[in-house]
């Protein structure tokens, strides 16, 4: 029996070995799978210890896709946050070609943490020693898919047209084009380790929120198996689809199940539809 609880409103979560948990999951029972796996980079997790030899690594990983794509549905869509840092910059790139039995790779985004354009910038720049690398400033998203084919609602995250003439002159239904396959998503400023729960791994709620969007069908059920803080679940629930989620620290369920209930009380929101 793993940790389970429900939080609010039709949500779940398991504390666990992500893999005991997908075992008993039901088949195609998923619509998107939204996680940031540990990165094998050394970081210092409450419990979880996150250097392995890069080949057990990968496997592993292999291992839990392989689970994931017993549990998405046909049409699901897998959004795999991860990144390498200057000294292991193969990572990702290794994990991804062993994904290629599994998965279509229908879109490879880049989620840019901070960015300059011409002299000015925007974003946390946090410095890197030496002089030999660049500062580290985005990451990998790679959307996996069962046969590269899924329609996604690419609207749903669009931005509005600079040149409003083209909303005429081209046809187009709304003022918003695509915003393609880069994202800014900036961390919030934050004074202090606790503000991110202590967590050496979080990544935005814009991410998981944009990316549950960009899938596009409701009702949904999101799954997170390495939902760390929660950050999927606090997105399903502003979304108001139901989240799933699996940690294997029970610091970081307990930590996940404080931010859902700190969202809007569920009263004051749209209903959760049923998935
Ligand atoms: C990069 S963090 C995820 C952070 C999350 N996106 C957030 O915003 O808080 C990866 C998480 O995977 C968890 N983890 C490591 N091994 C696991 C396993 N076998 N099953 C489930 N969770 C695991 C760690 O405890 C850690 O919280």
């Amino acid at each position: 029996m793993d940790g389970l609880s429900t939080a609010a409103p039709g949500h779940i979560l398991h504390c666990g070995d992500c893999l005991d948990v997908l075992a008993g999951m039901e088949e195609a029972s998923v619509d998107v799978v939204v996680t940031s796996p540990p990165y094998n980079l050394d970081l210092r997790y409450a419990s979880y210890q996150d250097r392995r030899a890069e080949d057990d690594y990968l496997t592993w990983m292999v291992t839990v896709a392989t689970a994931l794509r017993r549990v998405m549905k046909p049409d699901a869509s897998f959004f795999l946050n991860i990144s390498g840092s200057p000294n292991r910059p193969w990572l990702p790139f290794e994990l991804i070609v062993r994904l290629r039995p599994i998965f279509a790779l229908q879109n490879h985004i880049t989620w840019i943490k901070s960015i300059a354009i011409g002299d000015d910038s925007v974003g946390h720049f946090k410095p890197v020693a030496g002089r030999r690398f660049l500062h580290h400033a985005h990451e990998h998203i790679f959307h996996l898919t069962g046969d590269g084919n899924v329609a996604l609602d690419r609207l749903a995250i669009g931005v509005p047209y600079k040149d409003k003439s083209n909303i005429a002159r081209r046809g187009h239904p709304r003022d918003l084009r695509c915003r393609g396959n880069t994202w800014f998503i900036p961390y919030e400023t934050v004074q202090s380790r606790a503000a991110k729960f202590n967590h050496p791994g979080t990544f935005p709620v814009d991410l998981p929120r944009w990316c549950i969007r960009l899938h596009g069908k409701r009702p949904a059920v999101v799954l997170d198996p390495f939902m760390g803080t929660g950050t999927t679940l606090v997105a399903a629930d502003r979304e108001t689809v139901r989240g799933i989620g699996i940690d294997i620290d029970p610091v970081y369920v307990a930590i996940a199940r404080e931010r859902l209930e700190a969202e809007t009380p569920p009263l004051l929101r749209a209903p959760v539809p049923a998935g």
